[in-house]
C-alpha cells in the first residue's frame, strides 16, 4: 500500500545518474506495495549553500518503468546533467496504491509545499484529519493541486518553516519544523521529508506504517557478517557512507544488511554523516509551539535475508517461483521445530516464541483467530485441527468486521492474529482492541519485526522467505502448518492424543515432498486453464478441513485472473448455490480422501444429475469413485493426513488461477487495484 524509498551519500562521490538508477531500484523493489503511480525527487545543484536551487521533482501516472521513461524524455530535452557528481545527496521516491484522488501526476508523489520545492514528502498511509488541515491552510493562503491527503504536510512544513522565521527564529532546524508538522497530523503514516532550505539532510517519521534505515559504510560488502552497532557509532563525521530509507527490507538488502526498524514515535534526522533519533508523543499529546522532545538510542540490526530470495530466478513470475518454491519454504518453515527421535521420527514440536505462554493459552476460554483474506483463509483451515487436539472452542474473526461489530473479546481468550506481512491495517487495529480488552495476544507472521510481531505478546514467524507476488501462496501453506504446529504445542499435554499428534508430525515431515509431488501438476493445471480461460465464472465447492480450500482457490482465481470465482461450502450447496448449476458453469469439487468424503460423493451426484460441467480434485486412484459415469474431469492429488490435505489441494488451484491470469494476459504478480500489504483501512 504505497512504498517510500530514499537514498542518501555522504562523502561518497556519485553522479546523478546513480543516484536516479538507485531511486529507481529500490521503487522496482517496492513496486508491488502498489504500481498506479510513482515518483522521486532529486537535487538540481551540487552546491553546499543554503538554501540551494530547488529540487527536481518528477511524477508519473503508470507504473516504475513508465515514471523511468518519462524522466529520461525530461532530461534528454533539459540541459541537466547526468554525469554532474554529487559528494552529498538526498533523494526521495514514492510508487503508489491510490487511496486519495484518482492514478495521476498531480495526485503522486512526492507532493510539495508549492512551487520552489521547499518541501517535498513522500507519505505511506493515510492522513485522516487531512480536510480540517487542508481549510486552516487554504485560509492562510495556500492552494492545492491534488485531492491527496498528503499534500497538507509539506503545505503545514512551510507554514511552520515561515511563521519561525517571521518570528526571528532563523535557526530553527529540519527536525524542529517536523516535530511541529506531525504534531498536528492524525492518522498512520511513514513520511520522508526533503527540503530546499536543508539541503543534503533527510528526515523520516512513523506512526503506523513501516518505515526501514539502512547504513552503508564506506567500502563495506552487503554480505558481511552480523554487527550490532549502537547508534552512537553514527555521531557526525567524515566517514563515506551511504543511508537507504524504505518501507521494507526487500529494497535495502542489495545495498547493505545493517538496519534499523525505525519505530512509532521516532524522527530520525540524517545530516552530515549522522544519524539523530528524536522521540515523539505519536498520540499527539504534545502542546508549545516547536517541541523539544529526548533523543533516544537504537541498536542496528542485521537482516537476515539474501538477494536472490527477492529475485525471480529462472521464473517468469514471482507468483509462479513462490508456488514452486513450497516444498522449500514448508521446510524452512518447520526447521528446528519438530523435535526428532531418530531417522524422520519428530515426536513433538517446540514453537520458542510461545514456550512461556503455552500454559496461558489451554486457559483460555477462546481461541479466536483474527486475520484477512488469504491469512484468515489459512486460519480457517486450520480450524479444525485446533479445536480437536486443544478441545477449546475456536472462533473465527475477519479483521475488519471484528472492528465494524465491536465483537466482544475477553481477558480470557487468546486472539491469534495472522498477517504475511505483519502490517495490515485492519489486523493491527483488531490487535490494538484486542490488547485494550485484555486477551493474550499472539502473532503468526512472516515478518520479523513487522508491526503485529512486535505488538503481540508471543508468537510464531512462518519463515517462508519473502514473498513478492501480490496474491499470497507460499505464505498460505506455511501459516496453515505452524497453526498445524500451534495445535500440537497447545494439545502436547493429552496423552489421549497422542497417537494422533505422532501420526500428524510424521505428516509434517513428509508434506515438502508430498507438495513437490502435487507440483507435477503443473502442465495438467495449464491445460486446465487452456479450458477455462474464457469462462466468467467459476465455483469450488469444499467442506470441512477444504471449505478453506475452495475459498482460498476462489479468491486467487478472482484477484489474479479477473475472472468471478466462488468458494462454496458444499454443506451449503442445496440452501442455494444448486440454482446457479447448469451445463455451462465450471465447478471444481474438492473430493479428498476424509470424513467428509461420502458426503462430498453425495454433493457430486446431485451435481451430475443436473448436468453440472464438474472438475473433481480427489486423493490419487479414487477417480472412478469420484467421477459418475465417467463424465467429469479429474485432477488427482496425493494424499496426506486430513488436517494437512488443505496444504496439497490448495496447490493445484494456485496453478490453475496463476495459468489462467498468464493466458489471459494479466499482470499476474501485480493485479488489477491490488497491493500487498494493506497499511490503510
Ligand atoms: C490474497 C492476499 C490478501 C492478504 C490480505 C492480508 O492473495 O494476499 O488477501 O492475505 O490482504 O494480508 P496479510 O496476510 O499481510 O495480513
Amino acid at each position: 500500500m504505497c512504498g517510500i524509498f530514499a537514498y542518501l551519500n555522504y562523502n561518497v562521490n556519485r553522479e546523478r545518474r546513480f543516484v536516479l538508477e538507485v531511486l529507481f531500484n529500490g521503487l522496482r523493489r517496492l513496486e508491488y506495495r502498489g504500481y498506479d503511480s510513482a515518483g522521486i525527487s532529486i537535487d538540481a545543484s551540487n552546491s553546499p549553500s543554503s538554501p540551494s536551487l530547488p529540487p527536481f521533482v518528477f511524477r508519473q501516472e503508470g507504473n516504475i518503468e513508465s515514471l523511468v521513461k518519462s524522466v529520461y524524455q525530461e532530461v534528454a530535452t533539459t540541459d541537466l546533467n547526468l554525469e554532474e557528481s554529487f559528494s552529498v545527496h538526498a533523494g526521495i521516491a514514492h510508487t503508489r496504491w491510490a487511496t486519495h484522488g484518482e492514478p495521476a501526476p498531480r495526485n503522486s508523489h512526492p507532493q510539495t509545499s508549492g512551487s520552489g520545492n521547499e518541501f517535498v514528502v513522500v507519505h505511506n498511509g493515510v492522513v485522516t484529519n487531512y480536510e480540517v488541515l487542508k481549510e486552516t491552510l487554504l485560509r492562510h493562503g495556500f492552494t492545492f493541486e491534488s485531492e491527496t491527503d498528503t499534500e497538507v504536510i509539506p503545505k503545514l512544513a512551510k507554514f511552520v518553516f515561515d511563521k519561525a522565521n517571521e518570528e526571528g527564529d532563523k535557526t530553527v532546524t529540519f527536525s524542529q519544523v517536523v516535530l511541529e508538522v506531525i504534531r498536528h497530523l492524525e492518522g498512520a503514516y511513514a513520511l520522508i521529508f526533503k527540503s530546499r532550505h536543508y539541503p543534503n539532510e533527510l528526515i523520516a517519521c512513523k506512526r503506523g506504517s513501516p518505515l526501514l534505515l539502512g547504513v552503508k559504510e564506506y567500502g563495506e560488502e552487503t554480505s558481511c557478517g552480523p554487527s550490532f552497532h549502537d547508534v552512537n557509532f553514527l555521531k557526525k563525521d567524515e566517514q563515506p557512507k551511504e543511508f537507504f530509507l524504505s518501507s521494507d527490507a526487500n529494497a535495502l538488502v542489495e545495498h547493505t544488511k545493517k538496519v534499523l526498524v525505525i519505530e512509532d514515535g521516532e524522527v530520525v534526522h540524517l545530516k552530515d554523516g549522522a544519524v539523530s533519533i528524536l522521540k515523539f508523543d505519536h498520540k499527539g499529546k504534545h502542546s508549545g509551539s516547536l517541541v523539544r522532545p529526548a533523543s533516544v538510542q537504537r541498536a542496528l540490526s542485521f537482516l537476515d535475508m539474501e538477494v536472490e530470495q527477492i529475485n525471480k530466478g529462472n521464473y517468469e513470475h514471482y507468483m509462479q517461483k513462490e508456488i514452486h518454491e513450497q516444498p522449500e519454504s514448508l521446510r524452512t518453515t518447520m526447521r528446528g521445530r519438530l523435535i526428532r527421535g531418530g531417522s524422520c521420527k519428530a515426536k513433538t514440536v517446540l514453537l520458542g516464541g510461545l514456550k512461556d505462554h503455552l500454559k496461558t493459552i489451554r486457559r483460555s476460554r477462546r481461541i479466536v483467530f483474527i486475520g484477512c483474506g488469504t491469512s484468515y483463509n489459512a486460519a480457517l483451515a486450520a480450524r479444525p485441527i485446533l479445536e480437536e487436539l486443544s478441545g477449546i472452542p475456536v472462533t473465527m474473526e475477519i479483521a475488519s468486521d471484528l472492528l465494524d461489530r465491536q465483537g466482544p473479546i475477553y481477558r480470557e481468550d487468546t486472539a491469534v492474529f495472522v498477517s504475511q506481512s505483519g502490517e495490515t491495517a485492519d489486523t493491527l487495529n483488531a490487535l490494538e482492541y484486542a490488547l485494550e480488552n485484555g486477551a493474550l495476544c499472539v502473532g503468526i507472521t512472516n515478518t520479523v519485526g513487522s508491526a503485529i510481531a512486535r505488538n503481540t505478546h508471543c508468537g510464531v514467524h512462518i519463515n517462508a522467505g519473502a514473498e513478492i507476488g501480490v496474491a499470497s501462496t507460499k505464505a498460505y501453506t506455511s501459516q496453515i502448518v505452524v497453526m498445524a504446529m500451534l495445535a500440537l504445542a497447545i494439545g502436547d499435554d493429552a496423552i489421549s492424543s497422542q497417537g494422533r499428534r505422532e501420526t500428524i508430525i510424521d505428516g509434517l515431515c513428509e508434506l515438502p515432498g508430498k507438495v513437490r509431488e502435487v507440483l507435477k501438476l503443473d502442465q495438467e493445471m495449464k491445460d486446465l486453464a487452456k479450458l477455462l480461460i474464457a469462462e466468467q465464472s467459476l465455483l469450488v465447492f469444499g467442506r470441512g478441513y477444504n471449505y478453506a480450500t475452495a475459498l482460498e482457490g476462489a479468491l486467487k482465481v478472482k484477484e489474479v485472473a479477473l475472472m468471478h470465482s466462488e468458494g462454496i461450502l458444499a454443506g451449503e450447496m442445496k440452501h442455494g448455490p444448486l440454482a446457479l448449476v447448469d451445463e455451462n458453469l465450471p465447478i471444481v469439487v474438492i473430493a479428498t480422501r476424509d470424513a467428509c468424503f461420502s458426503k462430498q460423493q453425495s454433493v457430486i451426484q446431485q451435481l451430475h444429475a443436473r448436468k453440472g460441467r464438474l472438475i473433481v480434485m480427489c486423493s490419487k486412484g479414487d477417480s472412478a469413485s469420484v467421477c459418475v459415469g465417467g463424465s467429469c474431469r479429474v485432477i488427482e492429488v496425493p494424499q496426506v493426513e486430513d488436517c494437512l490435505q488443505p496444504v496439497i489441494n490448495v496447490v493445484p488451484l494456485q496453478l490453475l488461477a496463476y495459468h489462467l491470469t498468464v493466458l489471459r494476459g494479466y499482470n499476474v504478480d501485480q493485479p488489477r487495484n491490488l497491493a500487498k500489504s494493506v497499511t490503510t483501512q
